[in-house]
């Protein structure tokens, strides 16, 4: 089983089991942790988006065309600011850490 690292609104840091075939935002969701997805995983709505590791950023699959496009229309996105929604989870992303924005 491999893990996933988010850091809460306030600053705490949970280590969350992850199923391969999951979305990062479905994991951070049903372990109860704060993240918006309203448009259940169709990089539509904007609400799921973290910040991952600097250490992470370049080992995760590039920004899909609708997820850029989606993150341009967000305040405050950084060149580490993921949708959640489109991270698909498998083993090689054991330990990945990412921050939920504080108005999540
Ligand atoms: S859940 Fe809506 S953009 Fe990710």
């Amino acid at each position: 089983m491999s893990v996933a690292i988010v850091i809460d609104p306030q600053g705490c840091r949970h280590v969350l089991e992850a199923e391969d075939g999951w979305r990062l935002m479905e994991i951070i969701r049903d372990w109860g942790l704060p993240i918006g997805c309203e448009c259940g995983g169709a990089a539509s709505c904007g609400m799921c988006h973290v910040e991952v590791a600097d250490t992470w950023r370049a080992r995760l699959p590039p920004r899909s065309e609708e997820e850029e496009a989606k993150l341009d229309e967000l305040p405050l996105v950084t060149p580490n600011t993921r949708l959640a929604c489109q991270i698909l989870w498998n083993e090689e992303l054991d330990g990945l850490e990412v921050a939920l924005p504080k108005a999540a």
